[in-house]
């Protein structure tokens, strides 16, 4: 059996095992995995080399308009060309539906936008802001068949938040027709109220916008959200929590076998409301929603990443430049309310998680696999990717264990002037980053054609048949009554 590519004599990991050996590479898929595979056009020497599926980012924001119509710094090259350099080889941004779009319509924006510029493979969430009926009946169920298997919706920001109807009705869609619920979940009124009684006392530098959203705020909505998705028997993915209450609830409700999922950020293991509180207008680009908390908080989060209640560690790549394109879109020094929310990470995901995870002895190297591409390929059905098994795609990334860097702006390779981690000193890089077979980044230099990236169409998402119904919603135990959607 003659090969493409053989990665030789690295150390390989996968979310079970690790093992020393080469793997195989024909026509961009894995072929072979063996001791010593001989042959190969070109080998590449893995020696004192780490050998892990490419990550996969399961949240990013990339050529996408905020709902006030503000554009991402990063577009579809340069945020793929970042996430490549971190060592990502697919991701799925958001398509953004805004109120009085269409799906279609949205989604024909995104493919014009992804398609001649990603370096790497990607699909799409969407955003559903307007769930009309058409979207619920006929929108989604198209973009599913299309096999965009997910959504994110959000329960705060007055211009997104669905309403817990709202949210009862797309979940049943979702669970219907094997699609994937993903909330934002802060609670608006309580964060709106904050923001009047800041505002009344005059409040408005950068440090406030952590006073006015609340940990009381994500995990009352938290619990609502899971307690809404339970109601429906549907599957929910809570994307960036950042706090001890947040997360206990996710690990309660997947400890009762419901199909709740989670991430947390590096930013939220990272960096603390401190940073808002920097000279000047500094503070501003730390602003994200929800907020930086503190250092107790940190630790917590990262038992929560230990013990499996996040299966992800994502960025939440939300880029706005340090200047009038983006933070300070509304004025040089805005209240905090009127700051554009979101910071890049795209590019510093895996190599922080890898450093102060696998590196400080947080986790070890099966579980940054699962963390950094299996659980995301798993959850959002990428059944070709996150694994470095016969057939999957040959997306892998070598990492030198030993490596140390500082962290800048400019080794981002986004589109940015800021990067929230500059000055941290991380051990271990991506070295060789391959897509379907092909060096994609190599020596530091990148070696992708714009566009080669392929569109990934996914797999339904279909939560266990064997979840825990509510009393009332099992014909066991509600006389009889079929009405689970
Ligand atoms: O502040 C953030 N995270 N901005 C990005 C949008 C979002 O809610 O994820
Ligand atoms: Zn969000
Ligand atoms: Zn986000």
């Amino acid at each position: 059996m003659d090969f493409d590519t053989v990665i030789h004599g690295g150390t390989v990991a996968t979310p079970s095992e690790t093992w020393t050996g080469d793997i195989g590479i024909r026509d961009g898929r894995i072929a072979a995995l063996g001791d010593r595979l001989d042959g190969g056009a070109r080998r590449i020497d893995a020696t004192g080399r780490i050998v892990v599926p490419g990550g996969i980012e399961g949240h990013a924001h990339i050529a996408q308009e905020s709902s006030t119509g503000l554009m991402t710094a990063d577009d579809y090259h340069t945020g793929s060309v970042s996430a490549a350099f971190g060592g990502n080889t697919s991701f799925i941004p958001f398509a953004a539906q805004h109120r009085g779009e269409s799906i279609d319509a949205v989604l024909r924006t995104y493919d014009d936008r992804a398609a001649p510029n990603s370096v790497i493979d990607y699909s799409y969430h969407l955003i559903i802001s307007d769930p009309t009926p058409a979207v619920l009946q006929d929108e989604l169920p198209r973009a599913f068949a299309r096999g965009i298997t997910s959504f994110k919706v959000f329960m705060t920001y007055d211009l997104m938040n669905l309403g817990d109807r709202g949210m009862l009705d797309i979940l049943t869609v979702a669970r219907q027709h094997g699609a994937l619920t993903m909330v934002h979940a802060e609670n608006n009124d309580m964060i709106k109220w904050m923001n009047a009684r800041l505002a009344d006392a005059g409040l408005t530098a950068p440090r406030y916008h952590a006073v006015s959203r609340p940990a009381l705020a994500e995990a009352e909505a938290i619990n609502r959200a899971i307690s809404l998705a339970r109601l429906v028997g549907a599957g929910l993915f809570v994307v960036h929590v950042s706090t001890p209450e947040g997360a206990d609830l996710v690990a309660r409700a997947r400890a009762e076998g419901l199909p709740i999922h989670a991430e947390t950020c590096p930013q939220y293991l990272a960096l603390t409301r401190d940073d808002l509180d920097r000279p000047g207008m500094e503070g501003a680009k730390y602003i994200c929603s929800p907020p930086l908390r503190d250092a107790a908080t940190q630790a917590v989060l990262w038992q929560h990443v230990r013990s499996g209640t996040f299966e992800s560690v994502s960025s939440d790549h939300a880029p706005y430049r340090f200047d009038a394109s983006g933070k300070f879109a509304k004025g040089p020094e805005p209240a905090y309310p009127a700051i554009s929310n979101g910071m890049p990470g795209i590019a510093a995901r895996l190599p922080y998680l890898f450093a102060e995870g696998v590196g400080a002895g947080r986790i070890t190297l099966q579980q940054f696999v699962a963390l950094s591409s299996a659980n995301a390929a798993r959850v959002f059905g990428m059944d070709r990717k996150g694994a470095l098994l016969p057939g999957y795609d040959a997306d892998i990334v070598l990492w030198d264990p030993e490596e140390t860097r500082t962290v800048t702006a400019a080794d981002q390779h986004d589109a940015m002037d800021y990067t929230p981690f500059e000055g941290m000193r991380l051990t271990g890089w991506p070295t060789h980053v391959l897509s379907r077979g092909e060096v994609i980044v190599e020596a530091g230099e990148l070696r992708a054609e714009r566009g080669r990236g392929r569109f990934v169409a996914r797999q339904p998402y279909r939560p266990d048949p064997d979840a825990p119904l509510i009393p009332e919603m099992d014909p066991a135990q509600n006389f009889g009554a079929e009405i689970r959607p």
